[in-house]
């Protein structure tokens, strides 16, 4: 009698964000891979659970003064201040490559006033193509709008609710770190209907350059990312997992597949790659075969087995 082989059971990557269904957890984070294009040469996209292209406003933006990215420590500053076309532009000559990926296109958008988000997001709503919504109300480099909707739970609360009447697509919303208590703002946008949150944006910080005695970035602040903001990120989604139900999407610092899996451990459906975009564009596909390993490794059939399992 020949030995009897188990057979490798695959596991199930496959995870869902209200109504919609990912293959796998790993998304792009907005703004750090363009509009999904640029990138193709380096990589299958469509293996990507999701795509989340630069954020757009209703009209163009021209983003701050340079210099826009400053590399630091473990990091980059970037003062890009939205830099956008408009809405127009984009669904002209970036939306009909996106929507023909083979996979999820989440639209990251965000305005200045309560109405101007209202606007975008009826009209994403109308276009066919997305899979769902991600509103930035965490932008540390520009003046009004976005995160000041973000820093105040009433007003996030009044923000999510109208928006989410709006639009049958999932909405998803951007926290920042750049508060007190983020699982407050986590929590008004359950409140408001929010069908995930994602969680952080970038730290807001600032470099000097000693010799010329200016700032390094144009705008003097920027935001924070890359490894060196990882376990304060994965501290945030801890503490937003255990005080709502929706899921929730981490984001900071994910460079390799075990970072994704602390986030998941700690209480993350879902995770977006970032500042590794820009200095390996592959990491997200990278990170999908790393997870599908460590759930192979210790024979867990499905992600969800995984996530928030931290201390159990
Ligand atoms: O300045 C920027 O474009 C960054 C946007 C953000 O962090 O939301």
């Amino acid at each position: 009698m020949g030995m009897k082989i188990k057979p490798v059971i695959e596991p199930d990557l496959s995870i869902s964000i209200g109504k919609m269904r990912l293959k796998n957890p790993v998304m792009t984070a907005s703004g750090t891979f363009g509009y999904g294009q640029e990138f193709e040469h380096f990589m299958d996209l469509h293996q990507l659970g999701a795509v989340i292209p630069k954020g757009i406003s209703l009209a163009p933006m021209p983003g701050n003064r340079p210099p826009r990215i400053f590399e630091t420590n473990g990091g980059i500053l970037n003062s890009i201040g939205l830099q956008n076309p408009g809405l127009e532009v984009f669904i002209k000559e970036r939306l009909p490559y996106l929507k023909s990926l083979k996979t999820n296109l989440i639209i990251n958008f965000f305005g200045n006033t309560l109405q101007e988000y209202s606007e975008l997001a009826q009209r994403l709503n109308a276009l066919e193509g997305i899979s769902g919504l991600e509103m930035n109300i965490s932008c540390p480099n520009v003046k009004c709008g976005g995160i000041v909707f973000g820093s105040d739970p009433k007003m996030t609360y009044r923000l999510v609710s109208r928006i989410k009447k709006l639009t049958s697509l999932p909405l998803i919303v951007k926290l920042t770190p750049n508060v007190t208590d983020i699982k407050v703002i986590a929590r008004s946008a359950e409140e408001g209907g929010a069908d995930a949150v994602s969680l952080v944006n970038t730290f807001r910080a600032m470099a000097i350059n000693i010799h010329t005695r200016k700032p390094e970035l144009g705008n003097v602040t920027g935001g924070l990312s890359g490894p060196a903001i990882k376990p304060i990120a994965l501290r945030m989604v801890w503490e937003v997992f255990q005080v709502i139900k929706i899921p929730v999407i981490g984001i900071g610092g994910i460079v390799k597949a075990e970072d994704a899996i602390e986030f998941i451990l700690a209480g993350a459906s879902a995770v977006q790659i970032g500042t590794a975009n820009l200095i390996h564009p592959k990491t997200g596909l990278e990170v999908i075969e790393g997870i599908r390993k460590y759930l192979l490794q210790y024979r867990f059939p499905h992600l969800q087995n995984l996530i928030g399992l931290l201390g159990k």
